[in-house]
């Protein structure tokens, strides 16, 4: 864990003052941690006790003199690769889940992008709220990761589920999730994405409802655990993308065909959610069709290159292979025959009967295929989330 930076969030609650130990195992690792807390937290723990281990001034005003920055909660989630809060008050999980920033320590989750951990502590009875498991569900598939609290004995003097879990258990899942990125640190992947448009003539084309969406976010998420990601991309309306990301934007099947052939064998891993188009115009016309010329339109059409396909027929023992599948009906037969045919690792399926899967939308609903025979269902989640559970898939593989 050597130089990996880490926000340590602590609310209000009795557990607090087991952070310290939290603090103690994350240094000692070769990690630095900066803290953030609410007022209440340091009723259970002192300012200076959290300074002295964490060799940093903690945060906990957000209009104090002592900030070294005026938006100190941009700044120091700027810093951070991951935000951890332990423990998590019934109160900071539902104001996060709801959007709520009103103080340093709900402004700066607000503010994180990067991965997020909740160990949650409460009364048995609060842990069981409809509204608290209603925003712990919310959050989870934000793909934030929530460390169940355990059963036993709480400092309310009831016995339940509610007690934060023990530091060392926490440091292994901030340990655990580190391993799984720096396994991808450096490795070359190359990420297609969006539609292509296939010209009819100047002003034509034919092309489908891909956003790009999901390709994006699965460059994103490669690029953010520090692999060195290419995006080829056909014409999308502009995304944000991670800086790190090379973006090489293309318009046809042809052009995405080239660049992806052309770059594959410098590649350790190539993942393809493009939805290139499977029929183009044999002849695009040099200028504007007119009505007057054309009565009833007919259009010839020859099939493209399937880009996959020639990428599994190229690939080397050492490069990983992921392409999508995206299905109406019979979606794991065809799905798996797909997976065989075009020689890959793995597949990702959706299916259009899934509401809230596939096109047009910010959620998907995956399947995941390999070729040892594994079949992985996931839930319905953001596309950001999915992103996380691919890249996640691909580096098990790899190990
Ligand atoms: N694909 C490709 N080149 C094509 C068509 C598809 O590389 N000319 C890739 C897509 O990027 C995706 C996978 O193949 O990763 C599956 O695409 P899909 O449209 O689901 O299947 P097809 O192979 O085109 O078969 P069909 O349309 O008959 O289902």
């Amino acid at each position: 864990m050597e130089g990996k930076k880490v926000i340590l969030g602590i609310s209000g609650g009795i557990a607090a003052y087991k952070s310290a130990s939290l603090i103690r195992l994350l240094r000692k690792a070769g990690a630095e941690v900066r803290v953030v807390t609410t007022r209440n937290a340091l009723e259970f723990i002192t300012r200076i006790t959290l300074e002295t281990l964490s060799q940093q001034k903690v945060y906990c005003e957000v209009f104090d003199n002592e900030n070294d920055y005026t938006s100190e909660h941009i700044s120091l989630t700027d810093w951070g690769d991951i935000f951890v809060v332990a423990p998590a008050t019934a109160n900071i999980i539902s104001k996060y889940a709801c959007g709520i920033a009103d103080d340093a320590l709900s402004t700066s989750l607000m503010a994180f992008n990067k991965k997020i951990f909740l160990a949650p502590a409460m009364n048995y009875k609060m842990y069981d709220n409809f509204a608290l498991q209603q925003n712990l569900h919310t959050l989870k598939k934000q793909d934030v990761l929530v460390i169940e609290p355990p059963e036993g004995f709480l400092a309310c003097g009831y016995e339940g589920k509610g007690r934060m879990e023990e530091p060392e258990n926490i440091f292994r899942f901030i340990e655990d999730f580190f391993k799984r990125s720096n396994s991808l640190t450096g490795k070359k992947v190359l990420v297609t994405a969006g539609p292509t448009h296939e010209k009819i003539d100047p002003v034509r084309y034919i092309s489908n409802h891909s956003s790009g969406m999901m390709g994006f976010e699965i460059a994103s998420e490669f690029a953010g655990r520090n692999a060195d990601v290419t995006l080829i991309t056909g014409p999308v309306s502009a995304f944000w993308t991670h800086p790190g990301i090379k973006r090489i934007n293309v318009v046809s099947a042809k052009q995405m065909y080239d660049s992806c052939i052309d770059l594959f064998p410098g590649f350790d891993i190539a993942v393809m959610a493009a939805a290139v188009a499977d029929y183009t115009p044999e002849k695009a016309a040099g200028s504007k069709i007119k009505k007057e010329e054309e009565k009833n339109m007919v259009l010839k059409l020859k099939p493209t290159k399937d880009i996959l396909a020639e990428m599994g027929k190229r690939k080397k023992d050492n490069q990983l292979l992921a392409g999508f599948a995206l299905e109406t009906e019979n979606e794991l037969e065809n799905a798996k025959k797909k997976l065989q045919k075009k020689k890959l690792d793995m597949i990702i399926v959706n299916s259009l009967k899934d509401k809230g899967a596939g096109f047009k939308t910010k959620t998907n609903k995956i399947t995941i295929l390999d070729n040892n025979q594994q079949v992985k269902r996931y839930d319905l989640k953001s596309k950001k989330a999915a992103a996380v559970d691919i890249v996640n898939y691909i580096s098990k593989l790899l190990d």
